[in-house]
């Protein structure tokens, strides 16, 4: 295992939309195993391999106190249930060291996903989950945090972020 570079804002990397995976072999393996040993090394809870220049549909997370409960999405799907039930968090991002960004999102969701081994799963995750996982698929559409503030701020964090 190795810990990754991260692309830090405003790489234009990060804003490639991440392709479907297809195929469940080894390196996708090694490659989720890498991205996990990346984030806990940056004290992160989520990481989308598109933060590692990797452009494929692969989530990693934990939300754990203990930092023992991997979570590996790939080809994550989300369902809104529930349009109407929104909740604000302060968001943060290994790709904008530094950031905090209020971002309301639905808190009732279904999430489908595959395993690395290629099985389907399904699950309707709430709180800081729910939260994690739409920040993480943000990261594979080259969504970023940055784009839920207002244009005055987002220069200004982009300023700061290219000094
Ligand atoms: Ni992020």
């Amino acid at each position: 295992m190795s810990i990754m570079k991260i692309l830090k804002y405003p790489d234009p990397r990060l804003r490639t939309v991440a392709e479907v995976v297809t195929k469940f072999d080894k390196s996708l393996d090694n490659l989720s195993k890498d991205m996990l040993e990346t984030m806990y090394a940056e004290n992160g809870i989520g990481l989308a391999a598109t933060q590692v220049d990797f452009h494929i549909r692969l989530v990693v997370i934990d939300i754990s106190e203990e930092r023992d409960e991997p979570l590996i999405f790939v080809n994550p799907i989300v369902k809104v249930l529930d349009n109407k039930s929104l909740v604000p968090c302060e968001e943060g991002c290994l790709s904008i060291p530094g950031a905090s960004v209020e971002v309301t999102r639905p808190d009732k969701i279904q999430l489908n996903w595959l395993d690395v081994k290629g099985n389907e799963h399904e699950d309707n995750p709430q709180g800081l989950l729910a939260v994690c996982i739409q920040h993480e698929i943000d990261h594979l559409q080259g969504k970023l945090l940055v784009d839920y503030l207002s244009p005055l701020k987002r220069a200004r964090l982009k300023s700061k972020a290219t000094k």
